[in-house]
């Protein structure tokens, strides 16, 4: 692996060996977890980071770092992540995506206390699916994430992977890509994190791109060889329009989304223009083309993200099939007996109690009580075992990309036309749209729904669903 494939950035590799961390001079982003004993330790606490070229900006970090440690963990088996608060304000760690017991979820006032300032949390529990997932902080969101709390979590399948021809068979690169964008100038200062007039908007767009911490981050590969990228928008509030900048060199297989939130996908979905909201993943599968010296840009819309250069492969060995992923173990709702719920996404201005800004609304209620700001109402009362087909109308003028905590659901359309359904964790409401989902609440607890957009979220657009 050549020296690109480190992260330049010094970095603690959150370690799989119990009560230990062992410090390594970088990352290395295709390390696979050697040990069975997923047990690892962040910190969150602040730190500085040179983000932006030759200038220090302050950030809160787990473990110091502004790519925080990946918490690998393995479908099916415990994962122990304890996490020490040493900042002067409370936080929690969110693990998004993942089907676990609510009490682990990181909701403060819902599923937990919030991690005091000098408190460690253990939080324990066993990934019921494999893939991409990510974690952060649910507590100040639009503060704490923007300043940096977010990260990687990848859980490895039960299985070894196997092709099409059920052989086993391993990606040569397995690249996740942390994208996030930060709310700075040039100097590396920050600017507001939320302003009025975008919060009311599609939020305060962050205008220095970063992937796994770097704004210039590029990863070495082979022609010839086999990739999984994995992509996550761990932005506060950007919707990424994702391209490759030569699609031409992939003519014989056109690139595509191999995998959405985790979820295998049934149809072929290219890779052109999609849509990646803030909180979305998707894994792209393919072999590198016989292009030796070009490089591949991975561009928001035309704006450059990060670099796949591809090298020379002295090897004659080129790869034939690429691993399969396989679907995850989740029970999908019954059309026929679902109950339907409408859900209504609306813009309107008003104040909290506080008189801070209330700017959008589920279902005609404001997301937040107004006898408290901190915990959102109730908008569904689901009965355990049962399905419930949940109608999403985005009557407002902005994208909201709407995230369920605790479970998968099915997306049976979206963007007003009838798709191939899919499994997901956040579906995209661009404006005007609607979207059909149906839920199967087999997750007991009371659990977040919110946009992604995380000052809409802050601002209204959340409610709580009750599975009891
Ligand atoms: Cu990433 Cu409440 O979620
Ligand atoms: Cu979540
Ligand atoms: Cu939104």
């Amino acid at each position: 692996i050549s020296r690109r494939n480190f992260l330049k950035h010094t970095s603690l590799f959150a370690s799989g060996a119990a009560g230990s961390a062992v410090a390594v001079s970088a990352i290395n982003l295709s390390a696979k977890t050697q040990s069975d004993q997923y047990h690892y330790h962040l910190t969150v606490k602040a730190a500085k980071a040179n983000i932006v070229g030759g200038h220090i900006t302050d950030i809160l970090s787990y473990n110091g770092h502004v790519f925080a440690p990946i918490i690998r963990a393995k479908q099916g088996v415990p994962v122990r992540i304890d996490v020490t608060n040493e900042l002067d304000e409370p936080t929690t760690v969110h693990w998004h995506g993942l089907r676990i017991p609510v009490n682990m979820d990181g909701v403060p006032g819902t599923g937990q206390v919030p991690i005091a300032p000098g408190d460690t949390f253990t939080y324990y529990f066993t990934p019921p699916d494999a893939g991409t997932m990510w974690y952060h902080t649910h507590e100040n969101s639009v503060d704490q994430m923007g300043r940096g709390l977010v990260g990687l979590m990848l859980v490895d399948e039960a299985e070894p992977l196997k092709n099409a021809e059920n052989e086993v068979v391993e990606f040569d690169h397995d690249i996740p890509v942390m994208l996030k964008n930060w709310h700075l100038n040039k100097d590396g200062s920050y600017y507001k994190i939320s302003m009025k007039r975008y919060a009311a908007r599609q939020g305060t767009p962050g205008l220095i791109y970063t992937a796994n911490g770097q704004t210039d981050f590029e990863y070495d590969v082979k022609a010839g060889q086999t990739v999984r990228l994995r992509m996550v928008n761990t932005s506060n509030t950007q919707m990424y329009r994702l391209n490759v900048d030569k699609p031409e060199l992939f003519k014989h297989h056109p690139l595509k989304i191999d995998v959405l939130d985790a979820n295998p996908l049934d149809y072929d979905l290219a890779f052109k223009d999609f849509a990646l909201g803030a909180g979305m993943r998707i894994d792209i599968l393919f072999v590198v083309p016989d292009s030796a010296g070009q490089t591949l840009t991975f561009l928001d819309q035309h704006k450059p993200m990060f670099k796949l250069n591809i090298l020379a492969n002295e090897s004659e060995k080129r790869a034939s099939s690429l691993p399969v992923i396989p679907k995850n173990p989740v029970i999908v709702g019954d059309l026929d007996k679902a109950e339907k719920i409408e859900i209504v996404l609306e813009w309107a201005a008003a104040d909290d109690k506080n008189g801070d800004p209330l700017f959008w609304n589920l279902n005609t209620q404001q997301g937040f009580a107004p006898a408290s700001c901190k915990t959102p109402n109730q908008i569904a009362d689901f009965k355990l075992g049962n399905s419930y087909l949940v109608d999403i109308r985005n009557n407002t003028q902005y994208p909201h990309p709407i995230h369920f905590h605790g479970h998968t659901f099915k997306v049976l359309s979206y963007a007003n036309k009838d798709i191939q359904p899919y499994l997901a964790d956040t579906v995209m409401l661009e404006k005007n749209e609607a979207a059909q989902i149906l839920i199967y609440a087999d997750n007991p607890g009371m659990w977040m729904f919110h946009c992604h957009v995380i000052e809409h979220m802050a601002m209204g657009l959340v409610g709580l669903v009750k599975v009891s």
